[in-house]
């Protein structure tokens, strides 16, 4: 397995560039199984969940094919020949699941592997099958997969979600464009990835409003057309590389960042002394002197503060000047990231779903452990701005959201190498 090298230490000046959406790039390439025309996506991010979900919709039947260097997708669903998502592949990555909601309304008809749990806590899928039972569909859980039936097809209805889901709201959004009349999603998900979702529907030809807000409408259609769509910028990976320069000193530009993708994250990077700017290519963040200031962060599902960046404000926040709480909202087991941290001298006291650091001057370089994706890039950007040196294990798991970290953290002159193992 591959370890990443980190030599902290001093200032790191220059610009990132940052890639289209994972996350959003996760729930597009599903959408292509709504239509039988091709489906291109342009400004794809260079991932390995990409590279799943595309061995995913190939094992359906779908032609997926990876254009400039994997920029562009283009998709054809014109022959689905297969309605199993098969365990092998959905154990890989929960996003698997986006599958379902389309390939029932397609062709009502589908089984999909349960994710089951992952690391960051239990993620059932419960509300993804309530919303697809509200639309007539028939589940059966058997053999730990969902069999799914909606015999003369998917029918409009009410969807009301106890809770915000992202993927919930996706799954029936998509399944709601082929759906026989009005279905409208409460308690919808707000986030840009299904404003992204619903653009990209629309110009398939889908009737839909409200996204964006809570609440969804959806006028169901015969079929949808094919069409070109480009992916919208990554929040969560412009958040990450706006620490970079917090936590190091320095100043970078974000090109293609986005004031209005990342507004309440930036507010809070803002209290802690940093200076944020727009420009006209997107966003520079520069700390100039001195440590930054505590802050208290909850996350909450958008506009609030990203679950997807606490772990790198908590990196941040473990160099500031005075004691912050971090709460977290979203996930029940999201603070892997605090005993790492910790073996690199941070002092972290977690009570649930509280998090209570108190900055000191100086993080030292350790060897640390990666958990999941968003924590393995929290120990980076721990490790850029230690003493001495941190390997960072087990880095499989940022593969799956960062695109040539090494490269754009090297671009603005960090110490930084990929040791490749077996
Ligand atoms: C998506 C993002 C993930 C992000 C998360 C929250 C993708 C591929 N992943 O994940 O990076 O951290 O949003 O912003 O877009 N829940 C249920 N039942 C359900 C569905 C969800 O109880 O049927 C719970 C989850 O366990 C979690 C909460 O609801 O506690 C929010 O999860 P959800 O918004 O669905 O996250 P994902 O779509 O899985």
């Amino acid at each position: 397995m591959d370890s990443i090298l980190v030599k902290g230490g001093g200032e790191l000046n220059g610009e990132i560039p940052i890639a289209g959406a994972k996350n959003a790039c996760l729930t597009l390439m599903p959408a292509t199984l709504l239509s039988e025309e091709p489906l291109t996506l342009t400004n794809a991010p260079r991932l390995s969940d990409i590279k799943t979900m595309t061995a995913l919709l190939q094992s359906l039947g779908a032609e997926v094919t990876s254009l400039q260097g994997g920029k562009v997708l283009a998709m054809s669903s014109h022959d689905i020949n297969n309605h199993k998502a098969d365990y092998e592949i959905v154990r890989k990555m929960r996003a698997s699941i986006l599958v379902l909601g389309p390939m029932l309304a397609r062709d009502g008809h589908a089984e999909v592997s349960l994710p089951g749990g992952c690391a960051i806590g239990a993620r059932p899928v419960d509300l993804h099958l309530k919303g697809l039972e509200a639309m007539g569909a028939e589940l059966d859980l058997r053999d730990g997969y969902v069999h799914a039936k909606a015999t003369g097809g998917l029918k409009g209805g009410v969807v009301d979600f106890p809770f915000v889901s992202v993927g919930a709201t996706e799954n029936i959004l998509m399944a709601a464009t082929l759906a026989k009349g009005t279905t409208v999603i409460n308690n919808a998900a707000r986030e840009p990835e299904i404003v992204d979702l619903a653009e990209c529907l629309i110009r398939m030809g889908a009737a839909i409003s409200g996204h964006g807000t809570s609440t969804i409408t959806v006028e169901g259609k015969d079929r949808l057309n094919g069409a070109t769509h480009p992916v919208v910028t990554d929040r969560i990976e412009l958040g990450t590389y706006m620490l970079v320069p917090a936590i190091t000193g320095g100043s970078i530009e974000l090109i293609g960042g986005r004031m209005s993708l990342v507004t309440a994250f930036a507010e809070k990077l803002a209290e802690t002394g940093v200076e944020i700017e727009e420009t006209q290519r997107g966003l520079r963040v520069s700390r100039k002197n001195g440590r930054v200031s505590a802050v208290d962060v909850k996350t909450e599902p958008f506009p609030g503060f990203p679950t997807d960046l606490q772990a790198q404000m908590m990196a941040l926040l473990c160099t500031a000047n005075g004691t912050s709480v971090l709460e977290e909202t979203i996930f029940e087991n999201r603070f892997m990231h605090a005993p790492e941290l910790i073996r690199m001298g941070a002092q972290i006291d977690v009570q649930g779903g509280l998090a209570k650091v108190t900055g000191v001057e100086r993080l030292k370089g350790a060897p640390v452990m990666a958990t999941d994706l968003r924590a393995s890039v929290s120990l980076i950007l721990a490790g850029l701005a230690a003493e001495g040196e941190t390997q960072v294990n087990r880095v499989y798991h940022l593969d799956r959201g960062y695109e040539r970290v090494e490269e754009k953290l090297a671009a603005c002159s960090a110490s930084i190498t990929r040791i490749n193992g077996q």
